[in-house]
């Protein structure tokens, strides 16, 4: 064994660095359920000031703060030994309803731990576990994380980049989101074009009724759900189809293709959101493929093994997406209409 020592202290440096972070996960989350991140938000703080506010213990809040500041996630003024966040630590921890929701990502996070036992006989079985077998946390975790990637750019760069799509939602059309969760996706664009009338659909049932919950919260009336399979809800005559973050978790993404053209109208649109990747393993090894790849093993993967499907993962790729929805699902065009460092985003025509 020969070690090189610039590449094992680089390692390490590396490892302490993912230790480190993993171990504050919890702390993230605390933060975010205590409101610390919002009080910090508003300025400078000392730590008794911020436990004082926020109605937690001095002592605990401090060695909360050192592991926030030795993170990056707060900063230290030494001076006058205040903790406050700057502008952009602010944008990505501090504003739930922003572009960039950080702690929400946390939750997701809290129901790998939940179902770790699954997991581990899933892996020796190769079994699958349904999406509604996860902890809940895991639906408040996607609709945070996913929520503010769609706040950022559903309305001012997906829909516009798609053919026509802004226009047929102006001026009214019939529209579906598949696979919506809690429906973040389908109250944004409701909100953004009230002549149009949007379904959102899902097979978990308790995902509807909050995604129900959420449109009245929100006085959205043109959007109503449905807990229903993607290769078998019955919409016709649809305008406008969207996949947000879920073709590739379907146990039969080919069927979902499938029955989403045949309920198309024949100049319709199908959006499908999908997480950034390359074709090649190699392309996606980076931060964000480390994300998807995790999050795929233990959740994306299983959902579709369940039901003996595909298991396309979280990195499945535009060229394998294409297979699948033009392929196998029969419709005729498909491009990538846009991409951001986290999505890809694919349209596809009848
Ligand atoms: C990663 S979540 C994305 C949820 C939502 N689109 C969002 O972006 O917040 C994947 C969703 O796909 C749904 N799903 C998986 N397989 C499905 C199927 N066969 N039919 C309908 N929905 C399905 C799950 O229940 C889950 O809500």
């Amino acid at each position: 064994m020969a070690i090189d020592e610039a590449k094992l202290q680089a390692f390490l440096g590396k490892a302490v660095g993912d230790l480190g972070a993993a171990m504050s996960a919890v702390l993230i989350s605390l933060g975010d359920e205590l409101g610390l991140y919002r009080e910090l938000a508003k300025g400078p703080l000392t730590s008794v000031q911020l436990a004082d506010r926020t109605g937690t213990n001095e002592r605990y809040i401090r060695e909360w703060l050192g592991s926030q500041a030795a993170g990056g996630y707060v900063e230290y003024d030494s001076a006058h030994d205040r903790y406050f966040l700057n502008d952009e630590q602010r944008l990505c921890l501090a504003d739930p309803q922003g572009p960039v929701d950080l702690p929400g990502a946390y939750n997701i996070i809290e129901d790998l731990f939940f179902i770790k036992d699954r997991a581990r006989e899933n892996f020796r079985t190769g079994k699958g576990m349904e999406w509604g077998e996860h902890h809940r946390c895991l639906f408040h975790g996607t609709e945070r994380f996913f929520r503010a990637g769609y706040n950022a750019n559903l309305l001012s760069s997906w829909l516009p980049a798609l053919d026509g799509v802004t226009a047929k939602l102006t001026n009214g059309a019939k529209a579906a989101d598949v696979g919506c969760g809690h429906g973040a996706s389908t109250i944004l664009m409701a909100k953004a074009f009230p002549r149009s009338e949007f379904v959102g659909i899902d097979y978990h049932g308790p995902s509807i009724e909050t995604a129900q919950q959420r449109a009245a919260e929100a006085g959205v009336r043109n959007a109503r759900f449905e807990t229903a399979d993607a290769t078998s809800y019955r919409e016709k005559g649809l305008d406008f189809i969207a996949f947000f973050d879920c073709l590739h978790d379907m146990a039969n993404p080919a069927g979902a293709a499938r029955h989403a053209r045949q309920a198309l109208v024949p100049d319709g649109n199908c959006m499908i959101v999908e997480p950034f990747a390359g074709d090649r393993l190699q392309d996606n090894l980076n931060p964000v493929g480390r994300v998807y790849y995790s999050a795929s093993s233990l959740v994306c993967v299983p959902v579709s093994l369940a039901q003996r499907g595909p298991a396309l993962g979280a990195q499945a790729g535009e060229k394998r997406l294409r297979q699948v929805v033009v392929d196998e699902g029969g419709f005729t065009r498909f491009r990538r209409a846009t991409e951001t460092p986290f999505n890809i985003v694919l349209e596809a025509r009848p």
